[in-house]
């Protein structure tokens, strides 16, 4: 049961104020099946080939092939659930989101296997367990800055026993998301003005945990089998999405205005030099589900 007092992350309404500004916007600087995270990156790839690679990791992590029932937590513009239908065979790719639009694109565009949810992971309830759970990029919207660092690790031990007791009992879930860093330039590279600059303007009611949060909460309900920092390939994802955004301004100024635009070029400009910096790493996670705890009433 959850507490009642106990801290939400961001609202719905929050996360529509940032994913529902504009599909064509979003479409002018992300790769063309429109994934709004990082990238993993090989030698000479293009941002669309470094999407896919990413997906694929976390298809492979969560061992998501051919599985009868996958969830996606955060299922954004939809690319993963139609790779999991499409080249993985996946029987039904359930898909997660807060925002309105990308809600809307997927059941356009989703096809029959894939069903998706206006809905957060909070509330959701499973018809079965799942085989797998992939969530990519909506992590760090679990929590807000106005959260102690014991009220984090509440909310985001909730998130992983919700997984937890969603998952089949040899299931993984394959998490991404970024991070604070904990480099020593921390404080000259993002300094705290563009950190509050990211929370105000960019992404409200939302701050990102720190890798301490994440090891505390994963106690008891996943054991860790994998992790990388891949910090460096969200610094060049980044600077694809800030190369294609100013290489379609006049474009972008017509959709969202001058004001919105320079905003995004200033957000995807702290963002680069965050990563590049170590102010903000990029975690990938594989988790193996953990038997629940009995408790002393079970024996
Ligand atoms: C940065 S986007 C990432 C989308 C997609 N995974 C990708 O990589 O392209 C974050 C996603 O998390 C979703 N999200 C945020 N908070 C959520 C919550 N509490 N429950 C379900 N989805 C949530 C948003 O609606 C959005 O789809």
């Amino acid at each position: 049961m959850m507490n009642a007092n106990a801290r939400t992350g961001a609202s719905m309404a929050a996360i529509q104020r940032h994913y529902d500004l504009s599909n064509d916007f979003y479409r002018l600087w992300l790769d063309t099946s429109m994934v709004y995270s990082g990238g993993l990156w090989r030698d000479d790839d293009t941002l669309d080939q470094a999407q896919a690679r990413k997906l694929e990791h976390h298809i492979a992590a969560a061992h998501a092939d051919r599985a009868a029932r996958v969830l996606d937590i955060g299922c954004g513009w939809g690319a993963l659930l139609s790779r999991l239908v499409g080249e993985h065979q996946v029987q039904q790719a359930v898909g997660l989101t807060l925002s309105k639009a990308q809600y809307e694109h997927v059941l356009a565009y989703g096809g029959p296997n894939v069903e998706v949810r206006l809905e957060p992971w909070e509330t959701h309830e499973p018809i079965q367990p799942y085989d797998a759970i992939i969530s990519i990029g909506a992590f760090e919207h679990f929590t807000g800055t106005e959260f102690t660092d014991s009220e984090k690790v509440e909310a985001y031990r909730r998130f992983f026993r919700k997984c937890q007791s969603m998952l089949c009992a040899d299931g993984r879930l394959s998490l991404q998301t970024f991070a604070y860093g904990n480099t020593r330039s921390r404080a000259d590279a993002l300094t705290k003005a563009s950190t509050r600059f990211l929370a105000e303007s960019i992404f409200p009611e939302t701050d990102p945990p720190r890798l301490a949060n994440i090891a505390d909460a994963i106690e008891g309900s996943f054991e860790l089998i994998e992790m990388h920092n891949d910090r460096l390939g969200y610094a060049k994802t980044c600077k694809a999405w800030l190369d294609n955004l100013m290489a379609h301004r006049a474009e972008a100024v017509i959709l969202v205005g001058e004001e919105t635009y320079l905003r995004y070029e200033r957000y995807l400009s702290y963002s680069y030099i965050g990563f590049k910096s170590g102010s903000l790493d990029l975690y990938r996670l594989t988790l193996q589900r953990l038997p629940p705890k009995r408790t002393a009433s079970e024996g």
